[in-house]
């Protein structure tokens, strides 16, 4: 017989704070004071945690993106193209563009944060990675784990995570693409790393929460940009937008089912994330029921911080 351990080394109130905020109760943003005094304003969440939050979101909606819409609906016959903004190109983002169009937003709203995809072996020469991020990438390919840093050429708090092959339709064009330097991709390999940088190792949770809601939004304009850019398709190529999917035919889900999809999936990956992380080996052994996510795994910074 054991009794309920408390969660050691942790605020409730950021625990409380961070599960709002990534089941989509961005209300608490803009007055997390109003929740509990002035935990909000103290940088004392790590920086690693904001990284593994912003890409358990990541990599849901990109796995909606390529399994939910290209996949199916380059079978309707919807294309998915490099070039998809210019005129008269009746395509959408491929989704390596749907990331960088979703960056390249986040940079706007948020420009200390910044996301790229890189590999080494890239369609595009400028997603190669270069530096400090080649060296990690090798560990990444070899432990298939995520890796954090500091890039001494930027100083910069860095994290990269694995981009797996996870659906056939990864593996099939890249190893069909022209400018592809590799035709020999198979499911589940570690194609890239979508990687993150911030320029300070702590952040408050106003700051996190903050961050996590301009992914989110900056997210769903990229999907949004998409939509619009259908409205200019032939109407034999246009898909009709509504509550259905490419699976059941030539349609796209509007931005509000997209959202809801992405919120259902989002929150269940990251308050799972939140609540079951481990800290990474390299900082220590794995410590039971314990949920590393907002201590970091670096424990005597936190010491203090206790309920
Ligand atoms: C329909 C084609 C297509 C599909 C499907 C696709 N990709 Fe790509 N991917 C591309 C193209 C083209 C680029 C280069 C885009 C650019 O940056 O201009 C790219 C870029 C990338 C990059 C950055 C490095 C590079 O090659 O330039 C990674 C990593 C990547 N894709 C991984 C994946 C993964 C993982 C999946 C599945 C979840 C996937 N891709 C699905 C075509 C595709």
């Amino acid at each position: 017989m054991t009794s309920p351990k408390p969660l050691p080394k942790i605020h409730r109130s950021v625990l409380i704070l961070a599960a709002l905020s990534v089941i989509g109760i961005y209300l608490f943003a803009t007055a997390p004071a109003d929740l509990d005094d002035r935990v909000g304003d103290r940088r004392d969440v790590p920086v690693e945690t904001l990284f593994r939050l912003l890409d358990a979101e990541n990599a849901s909606i990109r796995a909606i993106y390529t399994a939910e819409i290209v996949t199916p609906g380059l079978k309707r016959g919807l294309a998915y193209r490099e070039d998809w903004k210019i005129r008269d190109v009746h395509a959408g983002p491929l989704p390596a563009l749907f990331l960088r169009e979703t960056a390249n937003r986040l940079q706007q709203r948020m420009p200390e944060l910044s996301l790229f995809l890189g590999s080494t072996y890239p369609i595009e020469a400028s997603n190669h990675f270069k530096g400090a991020q080649l060296a990690y990438f090798e560990k990444i390919e070899q432990q298939q784990q995520p890796q954090f840093f500091i890039d001494e050429s930027t100083g910069r708090h860095t994290a990269m995570f694995p981009d797996i092959a996870s659906a056939p339709a990864c593996v099939s064009c890249h190893n069909e693409h022209p400018d592809s330097p590799r035709k020999d991709w198979k499911l589940d390999d570690v194609m890239g790393a979508t990687t993150w940088s911030f320029p300070r190792a702590k952040i408050s949770t106003d700051e996190l929460v903050a961050m996590l809601a301009a992914y989110r939004t900056v997210a769903l304009d990229a999907y949004d940009s998409y939509l619009k850019k259908t409205e200019t398709f032939d109407p034999a190529q246009r898909p009709r937008l509504g509550d259905r999917w490419p699976r059941d035919g030539l349609f796209l889900p509007d931005a509000r089912t997209f959202r809801e999809r992405v919120e259902t999936k989002n929150s269940t990956a990251s308050l799972n994330l939140l609540l079951q992380i481990r800290p990474p080996p390299e900082r220590g052994p794995a410590v039971e029921n314990r949920p590393a996510a907002l201590a970091g795994g670096s424990a005597p910074e936190n010491a203090g911080t206790a309920p």
